[in-house]
């Protein structure tokens, strides 16, 4: 079992990685304890820490972000008379805990929230960090807070029924981080592929590990993403918001996201800011993952127009620019202002099939 604690400008925020971890769920007493979890889970193994729990249980998946949703379960707060001091605790998947955090950070501006993530994704990103939201008119994570965990506990045994497919949307994840970020990740990756599509418990420790350390730092610099460090979260993504807009969300994010950065590094490198042989080694552990690389490789149909379109309501897209977070070398990246239609234009030729 692992332990990393990180201040976040006002909060600590504590992580517990490993088999076993939900054991630390015995460090919350004395407080009313709310928890929001998936309707799909068999949470035994947490309620079996906590006394007398006030279980909540919702739909997961994209759909349960909804603010119709938010309130229901702030409702369900108020008439139990939870307190400021009072704990709610989310465990499931990123929308789970994209849901339990925004209900979190609004009741009474603000009560205790542990983690618990359930999917692999949740454990190396959704998790952590702070972020949540719920989606409006058709647009992903519209409304939102930053407010922080006091705790993530990241069990492995939960993903012992997790399916190949759904570890796989995580790992896309992983590999940006360490393209980006960390290049020993990188090689972790590059050695152990049999291992961590095996799930074998203490690899997957360790890329859970590695990733929440290079998610924390990134965040504990820039926690609002003001000062144009923490949009390096977000190498991939500007192609990949707009092929998941332009397939109507059929494509999952974790795949969008694996086409996304062989684009916007095959970008980086035609501009100049990527070295020669960034594009094969982006390429080559995606393809190792068996990750989609190519836009050919995705099934779902393509509105380009919407794709394009989606370009536009990018977040880092500021009068005309958009702030692009590039992989220099492996483990390294630069923040470049990058004219919208030059974007555009790369975009297009990217997710032409
Ligand atoms: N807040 C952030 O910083 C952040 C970052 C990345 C992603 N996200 C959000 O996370 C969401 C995606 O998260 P996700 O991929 O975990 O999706 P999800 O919550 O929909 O879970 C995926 C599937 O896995 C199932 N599942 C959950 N735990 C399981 C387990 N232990 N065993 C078997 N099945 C299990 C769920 O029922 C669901 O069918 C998106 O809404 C995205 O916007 C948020």
């Amino acid at each position: 079992m692992r332990e990393v604690t990180e201040n976040i400008c006002c909060s600590e925020v504590k992580v517990v990685i490993g088999e076993g971890s939900l054991s630390k769920l015995l460090d919350i007493k004395d407080h009313k304890i709310g928890v929001i979890y998936s309707k799909k889970l068999n949470i035994d193994n947490v309620i079996k820490y906590l006394s007398d729990p006030y279980l909540i249980s919702i739909e997961d998946g994209e759909n349960a972000k909804d603010l119709s949703n938010i309130m229901l379960l702030v409702n369900e707060l108020f008439e139990r008379n939870f307190d400021r001091s009072d704990y709610i605790i989310a465990v499931g998947g990123g929308t789970v805990t994209d849901i339990a955090g925004f209900v979190a950070s609004i009741y009474l501006r603000g009560i205790n929230l542990v983690n618990v993530p359930t999917t692999f994704l949740g454990m190396v990103d959704a998790a952590i960090g702070g972020k949540n939201g719920v989606n409006f008119n058709n647009i992903k994570n519209i409304i939102g807070t930053f407010y922080q965990p006091t705790m993530i506990i990241s069990d492995l045994t939960f993903l012992e029924t997790l399916p190949t497919e759904e570890l796989k949307k995580g790992l896309a994840e992983v590999i940006k981080y360490g393209l980006t970020l960390d290049k020993e990740l990188y090689d972790f990756l590059s050695l152990n592929k049999d291992e961590v599509l095996n799930k074998d418990k203490l690899v997957l420790e360790e890329l859970i590990y590695r990733s929440t350390i290079d998610k924390l730092a990134v965040v504990k610099e820039d926690e609002r993403e003001t000062r144009g460090i923490r949009i390096v979260l977000n190498f991939g993504h500007t192609i990949g918001h707009a092929i998941e807009a332009g397939s109507g969300f059929k494509v999952p994010h974790g795949y969008a996201i694996s086409v996304g950065m062989v684009c916007e590094a095959k970008i980086a490198e035609e501009l100049g800011y990527a070295e020669e042989g960034v594009v094969e080694d982006v390429l080559w552990l995606l393809q190792l993952y068996g990750l989609p690389y190519d836009i050919s490789q995705i099934d779902a149909p393509l509105d380009l127009k919407t794709a394009l379109n989606a370009i536009e309501m990018d977040k880092k897209h500021r009068r005309n620019v958009i702030l692009m977070p590039f992989p220099t070398r492996i483990g390294n990246w630069k923040k470049v202002e990058v004219p919208l239609n030059v974007i555009k234009g790369f975009a297009e030729q990217c997710l032409t099939k």
